[in-house]
């Protein structure tokens, strides 16, 4: 049936066959850092850090703001400048994160006179110049509008700002440093000094993580250079300033808000000061060394020449060909795949918590987000930097007896749903990630979760395990008296502890622990004891017409009722549905969107779901009726899960319904909180055409949003090729008619990691209308029911 139809392809796509191997392809030659705009979703609750950082780097400076959405420092939204910071986190929701010891500069201080300057963080506040912002990787710049321009750069633990003030030199223009961070967490007792000849400020306090427990200091040193020499300096506390006292402790204050306090240096009239900040969260000494070793001659330039440098470095391995698409489609690809680097952080060698000579890596912020498709796209990009994460997250077990869900600032971060850590390391498993990781070691930590329940599960582990061995889910109002967390979430919780021990029991096959993986592939089938085949969903009070959904479920064996519908997008009920007392049983989510989650037995949830037409009512339904919001990661699988029912068309239609859609290249251009990069990654991957099944060795194919793309693996140096015969870059033609994997026709609708490491071709012939191709049982991806557990190609090497 097919062959007519692929030998004319076959005549059509010679050129394009013949074009493989072609070393250093022109196709792909470009700059691609004209295609990363760093302001991209730094608006609108975005969330993003859109300052200068390194790759997964500790110093991240940006201006920081007043605007209800600083989580990520600076806010694209017209809100004013507090201070410039050099600590930050990416995408994040709840409270903002670090933004530790900013810097404020004044031109002058009234009557020449260190008290005529505003020293409080809220009267100091100042517009910037609209137009003004500029931002690059490893750059950022404005100017305020006091007519101080400020622009800066990193290393890796150290920023570097270059203070320019107006009208050539300004009269004895103040710098000061100010003892707080963005959400005003700072503890007793911070300390400052500065240094009467040079100026040079070091000091520490303790702040609050923003989405955990516990507390973390950190440490600072900062010094100047400015052509024109210092003029005098000293401490300030409150409004007050004083050139005579040079060392401050300082307490919390009164009224839950930390008393105002810091530092200040004058300088002679310069027309710029050059201030280096060196991190730690060691000692000043370290934050100290830190600067001199990255930043050791205030050059400017050269500093944010590396960055850049480094930058292109790691955006090498991937790139994309232009022809005929729109550049904002570039835009949107490239900058998603910088912000998957952003965040997690690299803190090696500052972790304070315990002595170690494995990597640590910090700002998890939460796996939950990120497991999803962000960890997986590096994988393929930057395996190297997976591993060392990897290898972080089972030290960080060794440590601290758990591994973490979310982590951020050296602290442990709040659960959200299962022990996500489970899948991350089962995806970096499955896909042969090795190098220095101890699976053995990685096994146990996974083994843990499933079988230790933590006295405090609201930061680690898993909740309800006695019920869980008892009754094969967890109950909603469960009785628990061995440990303690938010008794809420139960149906979420009970798919992901299923899903999470699904990864268990690969990583226990590949281990060659049979019985384990046996124990763990039974657990995993546990979710299905949440479905109420009765249950029906009535939105506006009309019946949606599907019978069969997940529903909360008491100790006793009764069934709970949560409305399908509650903690939806369309959701009237205002139920809390995050961790407050009383929220819901599913997660930021709902029942209709929890009930596609089961992604290692998607074979047996459409037989449940009454089959693969009536599945792929229900999935549409979801998307149709804007049940699901793309703007938080539970969405991000749905789109693809109709490859699961033979229809990777209807996937492809979804990926173009969201995107741009739902993303565009400007700063309220997001849907959501980028999470890390989570939602970066989302949008990357999903125009790459390959998304993961997280946690499996299993990618989803669809048609990429670009004629061809090239992927070099940094482990094996070879390069594995996509490409399109008939690409349509007005997206008309974005159905799959056939396929070649290295010249040979190939019908799956999914690949597996092999595809990248080996530097395998896929060609995809592309044409106007669905296809049969990738609908046939055997071109489905692997479910546990139909196939067992599948270990494909990569666990060759053991
Ligand atoms: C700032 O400039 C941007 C474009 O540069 C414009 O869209 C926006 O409306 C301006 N905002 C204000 C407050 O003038
Ligand atoms: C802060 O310093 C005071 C005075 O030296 C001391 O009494 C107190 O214990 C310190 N608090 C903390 C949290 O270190
Ligand atoms: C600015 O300051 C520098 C260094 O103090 C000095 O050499 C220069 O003459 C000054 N320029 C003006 C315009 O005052
Ligand atoms: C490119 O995309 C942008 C944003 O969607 C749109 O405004 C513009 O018209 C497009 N340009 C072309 C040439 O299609
Ligand atoms: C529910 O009502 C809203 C508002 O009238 C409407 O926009 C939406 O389409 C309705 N949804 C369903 C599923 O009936
Ligand atoms: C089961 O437990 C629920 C919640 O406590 C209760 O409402 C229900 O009556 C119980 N059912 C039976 C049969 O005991």
């Amino acid at each position: 049936m097919f062959s007519r139809v692929v030998l004319s392809f076959l005549l059509a796509s010679n050129s394009v066959l013949a074009a493989k191997n072609v070393p250093d392809n022109p196709l792909y030659d470009y700059d691609v850092l004209q295609y990363i705009d760093p302001l991209i979703g730094s608006a609108n609750g975005g969330n993003v850090f859109p300052g200068a950082s390194l790759p997964y780097g500790m110093a991240k400076a940006v201006a920081d703001t007043n605007s209800g959405y600083n989580q990520g420092g600076f806010a694209y939204d017209g809100s004013s400048i507090t201070g410039f910071s050099s600590m930050h986190d990416s995408g994040t929701g709840g409270s903002p994160s670090l933004g530790n010891f900013p810097l404020f500069p004044y031109t002058h201080c009234d009557n020449d006179d260190v008290n005529g300057c505003i020293y409080p963080k809220k009267s100091r506040a100042t517009g910037y110049v609209n137009g003004s912002v500029q931002a690059s990787p490893g750059y950022f710049g404005l100017t305020m509008n006091s007519g101080i321009k400020v622009d800066m750069t990193v290393a890796q633990h150290t920023s570097l700002f270059r203070f320019n003030f107006p009208g050539g030199n300004a009269s004895s223009p103040l710098i000061l440093l100010d003892l707080t961070d963005l959400s005003d967490s700072r503890q007793d007792n911070a300390t400052i000094s500065v240094e009467p000849l040079t100026g040079t400020m070091t000091g520490q306090a303790r702040f609050l993580p923003s989405f955990g427990s516990g507390s973390y200091v950190a440490y600072f040193c900062t010094d100047f250079l400015s052509a024109a020499g210092v003029r005098d300096n000293g401490i300030f506390v409150d409004s007050r300033a004083s050139r005579g006292v040079k060392d401050l402790k300082i307490s919390r204050g009164i009224n839950g808000y930390p008393l105002p306090g810091g530092a200040f240096v004058r300088f002679n009239s310069p027309s710029e000061v050059l201030a280096r900040v060196g991190l730690s969260f060691i000692s000043t000494e370290q934050a100290c060394l830190n600067a001199h070793n990255e930043i050791p001659y205030f050059d400017f330039d050269s500093i944010r020449q590396k960055a850049v440098a480094l930058w292109k470095e790691k955006l090498s391995p991937i790139r994309v060909s232009r022809q005929g698409v729109n550049s904002s489609m570039l835009t949107n690809f490239y900058t998603g795949i910088y912000r998957t680097m952003i965040n997690p952080q690299d803190y090696t060698g500052e972790n304070p918590l315990w002595s170690s000579y494995e990597p640590y890596f910090d700002s998890f912020y939460c796996l939950w987000d990120s497991f999803r498709s962000q960890l997986p796209f590096l994988t393929i990009f930057d395996p190297l930097s997976v591993t060392r994460m990897i290898r972080s997250l089972i030290d960080t077990q060794k440590h601290l007896g758990w591994l973490p869900d979310c982590r951020m600032s050296l602290c442990k971060g709040h659960t959200q749903g299962g022990s996500n850590a489970d899948i991350v390391l089962a995806d970096g498993y499955v896909k042969g990630l090795n190098d220095g990781i101890d699976w053995e070691a990685g096994y146990k930590a996974v083994q843990k979760d499933a079988e230790e329940e933590p006295y405090d599960w609201s930061s680690e582990g898993r909740g309800g395990l006695i019920s869980w061995r008892r009754l094969h889910y967890i109950p909603v109002q469960d009785f628990d008296y061995i440990g303690f967390g938010p008794m809420t979430r139960s149906i979420s919780r009970t798919l992901e502890y299923a899903y999470d021990d699904y990864g268990i029991a690969q990583m226990a096959y590949g281990l060659n622990k049979l019985d384990d993986s046996e124990k763990y592939a039974t657990t995993s089938t546990y979710w299905m004891n949440l479905f109420r085949r009765d249950q029906k969903s009535f939105i506006n009070g009309t019946d949606t017409g599907f019978t069969g959904f997940f529903q909360p479920r008491f100790l006793n064996g009764t069934w709970g009722y949560q409305d399908p519908n509650t903690c939806s997008n369309i959701d009237t009920s205002n139920r809390a549905c995050s961790l407050q007392n009383n929220a819901a049983e599913t997660f930021e989510s709902s029942i209709w969107e929890y009930q596609f989650f089961v992604p290692h037995d998607m074979a047996a949830l459409i037989t449940l779901l009454d089959g693969p037409t009536s599945f792929v009512r229900r999935l549409d339904y979801l998307h149709d009726q804007k049940i699901t919001y793309i703007g938080n990661e539970p969405a991000f699988l749905t789109v693809f899960q109709y490859h699961y029912a033979g229809r990777p068309a209807k996937s492809t239609e979804r990926a173009h319904f969201y995107i741009p859609g739902s993303f565009s290249p400007t700063p309220s251009g997001l849907p959501g909180n980028d999470d890390s990069g989570a939602m970066g990654s989302f949008m990357a991957m999903t125009m790459f055409g390959l998304f993961p099944n997280p946690g499996q060795d299993v990618y989803l194919i669809s048609a990429p949003f670009f004629e061809s793309i090239e992927i070099k693996s940094p482990l094996t140096g070879k390069t594995a090729t996509v490409k399109t015969v008939n690409f349509d870059p007005t997206y008309k033609n974005i159905y799959i008619q056939f396929a070649m994997l290295d010249g040979m026709p190939y019908t799956r609708n999914w690949i597996d990691h092999s595809f990248f490491t080996e530097g395998k071709e896929l060609v995809l012939f592309l044409g106007p209308t669905e296809s049969m191709w990738g609908t046939r049982e055997e071109d489905l991806p692997p479910s546990l029911s139909t196939s067992g557990i599948v270990l494909d190609g990569n666990l060759r090497r053991r």
